[in-house]
């Protein structure tokens, strides 16, 4: 696959170049440049994809309670109580290792479960939701 990509490439490039031949430095030159794109492409793909999918999770599993902008004015953040994530106080009462646990583990108020723990969430992905509702905070 890589070799016809390289020599469709030489081709184009003989083309675009008003059919001057194709030598070896020249086939090097664009073996260089695919090389250096897909490496850039792909680092950019993975870098996005870490920051979607602490939304996307957050987006599924959080916000029919703590609401997408964080408010927790849903119908089922309203009867839970959920708190208001924009409010810097809230916030500030709120420590990472806390959130940690929650998401985790679950929360408890009053010894009744208001929110279930998290199914099939890698650590990594909890804190990745931690940072996400940090910048609810107004
Ligand atoms: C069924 C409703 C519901 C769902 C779904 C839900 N939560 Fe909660 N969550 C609550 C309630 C209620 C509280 C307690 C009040 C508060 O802190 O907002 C809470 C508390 C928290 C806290 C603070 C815990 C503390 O120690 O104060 C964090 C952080 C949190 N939730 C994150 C999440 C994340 C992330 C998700 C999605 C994976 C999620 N919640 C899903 C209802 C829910």
């Amino acid at each position: 696959m890589g070799t016809i990509q390289i020599a469709n490439a030489g081709r184009l490039w003989r083309i675009g170049s008003a059919a001057k031949p194709v030598n070896q430095s020249d086939r090097d030159c664009i073996m260089k440049r695919i090389l250096t794109l897909s490496i850039a492409i792909m680092a950019v793909s993975a870098l996005s994809a870490g920051a979607a999918d602490a939304k996307t999770t957050y987006e599924k599993d959080c916000a029919k309670c703590h609401g997408a902008d964080g408010k927790g004015e849903t119908k089922m953040g309203k009867k839970q109580g959920a708190k208001d994530y924009t409010d810097a106080k809230v916030q500030a009462e709120l420590k990472d290792e806390a959130a940690f646990k929650a998401i985790k583990e679950g929360y408890k108020k009053d010894g009744k479960e208001v929110m279930k723990p998290s199914e099939g969430l890698s650590d990594d992905e909890i804190k990745g939701l931690v940072a996400y509702m940090r910048k609810f905070k107004k």
